[in-house]
């Protein structure tokens, strides 16, 4: 049994005091920052870039875990490799030479992740799953933070898992995102999942520190 990650993700954090969220997070017990770039082309929404990683990687060791929800990845990973990404991971609908990003990826040394929209069929990233050192399965639409879990996205979790058994690809980590809090959280360790990211659900709760002492006693 694998120990299972928790991974806040900052895009509900408060931007005007973001280093004191991010310390405020590891004081809870976190694992991972989850770190969201929007480019308002393959999502509906813009966020943050390598200069904003830039600055928090001089204030925590925590791992940073770069989800790319853009375009043309291949223009930018270096860029997040040198700003203090150590796990990146692209989108299978956005990424049309998929082996070729994954390489760069790994030549920067870093851990390389494949992401899957929801309604995007495991069969898309069957023939990457080799490559890869984790799977990022959406559970909801990405573009913005606060939406509901798609329940649908738990089975697939679940097909992941037998699928990585049967091909002895055990070693690949499933993490999820969207729509992740305390409620639902023991429904999404029992599909099979790794790493756990929950933007809303931690930062917007009364108390952060104690929200993710209690998922990780799960
Ligand atoms: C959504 C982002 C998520 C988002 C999750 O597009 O990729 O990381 O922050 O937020 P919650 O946990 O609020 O659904
Ligand atoms: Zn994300």
């Amino acid at each position: 049994q694998k120990k299972i990650q928790i991974a806040p993700s900052i895009l509900s954090a408060d931007f005007s005091q973001l280093g004191d969220d991010i310390r405020l997070v590891e004081k809870g017990g976190a694992d991972i920052i989850h770190y969201d770039v929007m480019d308002g082309h393959f999502v509906p929404n813009i966020t943050i870039g390598p200069l904003v990683l830039n600055s928090i990687r001089k204030i925590t060791k925590l791992p940073i875990d770069v989800h790319l929800m853009i375009n043309h990845a291949d223009n930018y990973i270096p860029e997040f490799a040198k700003a203090g990404a150590d796990w990146i991971s692209v989108h299978v609908e956005a990424c049309p030479h998929l082996h070729r990003t994954i390489q760069l990826i790994k030549s920067l040394d870093k851990r390389a992740g494949v992401v899957l929209n929801p309604h995007t069929p495991l069969s898309a990233i069957e023939d990457i799953l080799p490559d890869v050192d984790f799977v990022l399965i959406m559970s909801v639409n990405p573009g913005f933070g606060g939406q509901s879990l798609i329940k649908a996205c738990l089975d697939k979790i679940a097909r992941l898992k037998n699928l990585l058994i049967q091909k002895n690809l055990e070693h690949i980590e499933i993490e999820i995102d969207g729509g992740v809090k305390l409620d639902n959280i023991q429904s999404v360790i029992d599909a099979g999942t790794d790493i756990i990211v929950s933007g809303s659900g931690i930062f917007n709760t009364p108390d952060p520190i104690a929200t993710i002492h209690q998922m990780k006693r799960l």
